[in-house]
């Protein structure tokens, strides 16, 4: 049987850690594609060097042609640029629109059927330029923000607990900006939830809240810290775990920035919110229903994510 062909669009931090943690679960061959001449080449023979050593069967290719994606079952895309201390994921948003316009091109014309999966900031709205510049069907163009952002609520929610991150499921819910909604009622430790535990006297509610606020935070404070980039261990983490429940056919539950039609009251626009993935993409929105608060912080997030699509629409008509 033919191995799978994973795409992957940007070379940079996140693209390399893609291309290992790929390999490493032998989910099929892989391209790295980039504009910088010699960094997809160099980073997928160091790549194809490791493959002895790590014991894994995986081809490793890189390019600066679109040509190379041809018939690609998945692509992940992280091409433009990344954040820089002080900069929100908004201020990108101009210069990686256009990013998504030729990345978009790209995709139309060699990898038609794939599953596509963007990570490119500012998320929302850049999946949903993506898409629209690809004009693959909408279950099959996905954002990933949601695995991230609750992966950060796990790990702070684990150590709180001082329990195995194995046994914290969270939900975050909304846009990947600074006012996502971290849900506190659907996240629990080994299926209790947090206000039972509150109640168990494991935490207070004044834990949970700085726990809360630092998840809504939790890009921006590791761009402090590095300095010079963003997240990618993460991230990369992330996004192929979206790959391998799509390749695998293994209908994970995951939260991601998926297209809307009317569910949670939003058209047409992305927005992080529970989905099915399975061999035709998104197969099912999980619509949960959400208390008045949380309606609340939804719609304030659901805001954020239109102000940066209108954005878009506004730079270039074309979208409109
Ligand atoms: N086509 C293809 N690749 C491009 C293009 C383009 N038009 N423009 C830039 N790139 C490449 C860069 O050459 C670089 O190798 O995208 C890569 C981005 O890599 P990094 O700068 O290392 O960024 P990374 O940390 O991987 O993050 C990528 O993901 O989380 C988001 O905010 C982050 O938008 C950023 C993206």
């Amino acid at each position: 049987m033919a191995r799978n062909k994973i795409a992957l669009i940007g070379a940079g931090q996140i693209g390399g850690t893609l291309a290992l943690l790929a390999g490493i679960k032998e989910l099929g061959d892989v391209v790295l594609f980039d504009i910088m001449e010699g960094t997809p080449q160099g980073k997928s023979l160091d790549l194809a060097e490791a493959a002895p050593v790590e014991g894994f069967d995986a081809r490793m290719t890189g390019a600066n042609d679109y040509s190379a994606i041809k018939d690609a079952d998945v692509i992940i895309v992280t091409a433009g640029v990344p954040r820089k201390p002080g900069m929100s994921r908004d201020d990108l948003l101009g210069i990686n629109l256009k990013v998504m316009e030729s990345v978009g091109a790209g995709i139309k014309q060699y990898a038609p059927e794939a599953f596509v999966i963007c990570i490119t900031n500012p998320l929302d709205a850049m999946v949903w330029a993506l898409q629209k510049s690809c004009g693959l069907p909408t279950n099959k163009v996905v954002g990933m923000a949601g695995v991230l952002d609750s992966a950060r609520f796990r790990y702070f929610l684990a150590e709180e607990f001082n329990v195995s991150v194995e046994d914290v499921t969270a939900f975050v819910l909304g846009g990947h900006g600074d006012d996502m909604v971290p849900s506190v009622r659907y996240s629990t430790v080994a299926g209790i939830p947090l206000p039972d535990l509150i109640k168990m006297g494991w935490t207070t509610q004044e834990k949970l809240d700085a726990i809360v606020k630092r998840t809504r935070g939790g890009g921006g404070e590791i761009v402090n810290l590095l300095k010079t980039g963003s997240a990618f261990y993460a991230p990369a983490s992330s996004a192929i775990s979206m790959a391998e429940s799509y390749l695998r056919d293994k209908r994970r539950v995951l939260p991601v920035a998926a297209h809307l039609t009317g569910q949670y009251g939003v058209n047409d626009m992305y927005v992080g919110v529970p989905v099915v993935i399975g061999k035709n993409g998104v197969e099912k929105v999980v619509e949960i229903t959400l208390d008045a608060a949380e309606k609340e912080m939804f719609a304030k997030s659901v805001a954020s994510v239109k102000t940066l699509v209108d954005a878009c629409k506004t730079i270039n008509p074309a979208f409109a």
